[in-house]
């Protein structure tokens, strides 16, 4: 069993993280919108999507969009809002290694700010391989581990050990997401050229490579503004894009898959979901559903599926 932040711990309000930070939302956007823009396709997934902070992003190039999160709670507390303005997006509580989906279901794929709670990459990313369609578009953004301010730290102590491919747990004295106090939260910072080894083995081709958040430094918004600093941002995204100063990196990939099954043309959840203990059918009734094969049952509680596995 890998070990999940499991947010609905603390009943952890993600949505008030966001309230104060303006010049990381943007940044962030300003390069997703910049790749979706260009995408078109059917079954698209936000995983680890939360409250859909990142939808606006997406919603217009995909027609059935799915956020999933482990999160409960933050699916529930948030439903009404999210279909409001934004009616065609699924809901889905369910664990990002065991995921409630057929094979070579979904066109398109994203995870931000997600990764450092995933401490088995090469088993997540093997997971989202299978319900993945060949040639389908999945973004990827983690936290850089060796990130400018990482590395001139590490340098001024002589850690050189630092700059090592190895993942970087980081220490965490007090930490809501997930993780009792006093506990290690699971909070990683990767390795670009790790990541990237371990997408390309699993069959993610990079195809474009993005920086994002350069100017992360609370004085210099209180200084110049958040505007302002955008501007900057901007203009670092396009002129060191392809460097490893940036704290978060942000990586667009395609999918080859050699080994793939007939493709569903149905815009119906529920001919895409599958039980995730044995990926059996499920037999559906009102709002409970039931595994053909291993029994295990499935309830929808305030609108929400719950499709969460250990
Ligand atoms: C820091 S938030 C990021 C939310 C959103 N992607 C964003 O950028 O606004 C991390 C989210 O990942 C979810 N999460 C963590 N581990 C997960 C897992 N194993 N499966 C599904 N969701 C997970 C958490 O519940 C939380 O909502
Ligand atoms: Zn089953």
């Amino acid at each position: 069993m890998i070990e999940v932040s499991n947010y609905d711990f603390f009943d952890y309000d993600y949505t008030q993280y966001w309230k104060v930070r303006k010049y990381e939302d943007f940044a962030e956007k300003h390069v997703l919108e910049k790749i979706f823009n260009s995408k078109r396709g059917k079954w698209f997934i936000d995983i680890g999507g939360s409250y859909g902070r990142l939808t606006p992003t997406y919603y217009n190039s995909y027609t059935n969009p799915i956020i999933l999160d482990y999160s409960l709670k933050t699916l529930q507390r948030n439903y009404s809002i999210i279909k409001k303005q934004f009616p065609n997006v699924e809901m889905i509580a369910a664990n990002a290694y065991h995921m409630p989906f057929r094979n070579d279901t979904f066109d398109g794929g994203l995870m931000v700010r997600v990764l450092h709670h995933i401490s088995e990459p090469v088993v997540y990313f093997n997971e989202l391989k299978r319900i993945m369609r060949n040639d389908s578009y999945y973004i990827q953004e983690f936290a850089n581990k060796v990130n400018l301010k990482a590395s001139l730290r590490a340098i001024l102590h002589l850690n050189f050990k630092f700059f090592s491919k190895k993942p970087y747990q980081q220490p965490t004295s007090k930490n809501f997401e997930g993780t009792q106090t006093g506990q290690e939260a699971i909070s990683f910072n990767y390795h670009p050229a790790f990541i990237a080894n371990v997408l390309k083995n699993t069959g993610f081709d990079i195809e474009n490579r993005y920086g994002c958040s350069y100017l992360r430094f609370p004085a210099l918004k209180r200084l110049f503004g958040d505007d302002n600093v955008l501007k900057m941002e901007y203009f670092l995204q396009k002129l060191l894009k392809s460097t490893n100063i940036p704290p978060s990196v942000i990586f667009e990939t395609k999918l080859v898959k050699v080994k793939t099954t007939q493709k569903s043309d149905s815009s119906k959840l529920k001919d895409i979901l599958l039980c995730p203990k044995c990926l059996s059918d499920l037999v559906f009734k009102d709002n409970s559903s039931y595994c053909k094969c291993c029994d295990k049952t499935y309830k929808k509680e305030e609108n929400i599926w719950d499709f969460r596995i250990d």
